[in-house]
């Protein structure tokens, strides 16, 4: 047991949701109280701190969700807490509920929210990263990553059966606002043809290219997997050009669009996020603050919030080359 001097925690989920977010809320709540802390739940992110959406937790509050997708407690994405008064609106409410430390669940927004209202009001705040692009710096994955990677493998193998029954080519859009980690590694494990990342430049002749290439070898169907944020003017706009220029080929698109951030989540995403609510508690009662808590080879580790917003996880060039080289 701690003999920290921290009487009170909030806890709150910003940002777009991901599955084991409650599973993460679900074991800071336990932590809190296993260590003689009251834990308190902030409604809807930063806008339920702007607006007094607080409610005080016990260990039984958070039965029964760590199997459950989503977020009980809501999100939102907040224009207000954007702002200096935003800020000072939700330090007023901090300070009128005596949270002495801040558990923020969510993405690189919700981490920029905490470093602000840290810096300019002194609550301490520790990131938990909460995100299915896995795009934030000082994790090897984020909490929601693994089921949403499950969800999007098992709808292409679904397109792919209907694929090949036609002879036809599927461009399926996945997510990841600016990182290409969900499409490649998706890509390879549903044996996708191209894959196409914002890390990376495409170029149509390539893929052409690459194209004519499947055809000659016999491929009869492919499967195009796209990153949202790849630069090639959007997928529909990919099939349409693919089409015009090669029409024997029948071009359908499907965007995965927000079914992959439900579900229940994975055995892993449950296990992470019950680590590091655990370590986040943990973090603020050994008196740190400022930081987020991740993964990094099997170790919990802490990054500084500000180098977890700035930097970026880099892509994985040698899965770049097993991909190029599976699909020959
Ligand atoms: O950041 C997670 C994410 O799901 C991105 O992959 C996607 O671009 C974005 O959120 C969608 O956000 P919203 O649900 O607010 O439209």
């Amino acid at each position: 047991m701690s003999d920290s001097r921290l009487k009170r925690i909030g806890v709150l989920t910003s940002g777009g949701d991901a599955p084991g977010m409650n599973a993460a809320i679900r074991a800071t709540v336990r932590a809190c109280i296993y260590h003689g802390v009251e834990p308190v739940a902030i409604r809807q992110g930063y806008k339920g701190l702007i607006e007094n959406a607080l409610e005080v937790m016990n260990a039984r509050s958070v039965a029964n969700i760590i199997n459950k997708g989503g977020t009980f407690l809501k999100s939102a994405r907040c224009e207000e807490f954007r702002t200096k008064e935003g800020r000072a609106k939700a330090f007023a409410t901090a300070k009128a509920a005596n949270l002495e430390g801040l558990v923020v669940i969510g993405g690189d927004g919700s981490f920029t929210g905490a470093m602000y209202l840290e810096q300019e009001h002194g609550l301490a705040c520790v990131g938990v990263p909460g995100t299915i692009d896995n795009d934030i710096y000082g994790t090897d994955c984020t909490i929601g990553y693994d089921t949403a990677l499950n969800t999007v493998v098992e709808a292409i193998d679904k397109i792919r059966d209907t694929a090949t029954s036609h002879n036809r080519l599927f461009f399926i859009e996945v997510m990841g606002r600016d990182a290409g980690f969900i499409a490649l590694n998706t890509g390879i494990a549903a044996g996708a043809e191209e894959i196409l990342i914002p890390e990376q430049e495409n170029n149509i002749d390539n893929l052409m290219t690459e194209l004519q290439n499947s055809g000659r070898a016999g491929k009869s169907s492919s499967i195009i997997v796209v990153s949202e944020g790849d630069a090639s003017g959007g997928v529909f706009e990919l099939a349409r050009t693919v089409e015009k220029r090669c029409p024997q080929y029948e071009a359908k698109v499907t965007v995965l669009g927000h079914i992959q951030r439900g579900g229940k989540p994975s055995c892993f995403d449950r296990v992470l996020a019950s680590r590091l609510g655990v370590a986040a508690v943990e973090t603020l009662l050994g008196g740190e603050s400022g930081v987020m808590v991740g993964v990094r080879d099997q170790q919990v580790v802490k990054t500084d919030l500000d180098r977890a917003i700035s930097k970026q996880n880099m892509i994985d060039s040698h899965l770049m080359r097993v991909a190029k080289i599976i699909t020959v």
